[in-house]
């Protein structure tokens, strides 16, 4: 498994609309693993495949605690069924966007369709964080990030700091 170098606001890659996933193959998987190596190293809970560089639709999650056993959840071709009306909130954050974090209110529960990493079809009913995370890396394949999910002036504060971040070491990024 190889840890790849993470996309870092304000890269523009971050706003590309990842594409589907045609096939569940080998290559495929290894990516996957990649992801979760990647996640895990960060550490963060969650990771779309957009945020390594690789603009298709897929992400990897483990919501285990630091004293429970790995639970890793690989989502190909994420699609939201249906949405909760109820709402909640979680302080987020972004392997993109380090050392931010953020209020965001977002629906409760989602049903979520998805391939697995066989290429089986599956159906997902997430509340609490899985919810939340799903819809965040589900953002993701959107070109969406959650400091979309806050008011215009806290994101220009975060976007501003960025930028700035990004002109004073102009030489960080690297494409994995
Ligand atoms: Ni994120």
């Amino acid at each position: 498994m190889t840890i790849k170098p993470l996309i870092i606001l304000p890269d523009p890659v971050l706003r590309q609309s990842s594409k589907p996933v045609e096939r569940v193959d080998a290559p495929l998987r290894k990516l996957a693993d990649d992801m979760l190596a990647t996640m895990y190293d960060a550490p963060g809970i969650g990771l779309a495949a957009i945020q390594v560089g690789e603009p298709v639709r897929m992400l990897v999650i483990d919501l285990a605690k630091e004293d429970e056993a790995p639970a890793p959840h690989v989502f190909i071709n994420p699609e939201i069924l249906e949405s909760a009306d109820a709402r909640s909130v979680y302080e987020e954050g972004c392997l993109s966007i380090p050392d931010y974090y953020a209020e965001v209110e977002r629906p409760a529960g989602v049903r979520v369709k998805y391939l697995d990493r066989d290429g089986k079809e599956q159906e997902i009913m997430a509340d609490g964080l899985m919810a939340t995370c799903l819809q965040h890396e589900i953002d993701h394949l959107n070109g969406v990030l959650f400091i979309d999910h806050i008011s215009k002036l806290k994101r220009d504060i975060v976007m501003r700091k960025f930028k700035k971040l990004a002109k004073d070491k102009p030489a960080s990024r690297m494409v994995g």
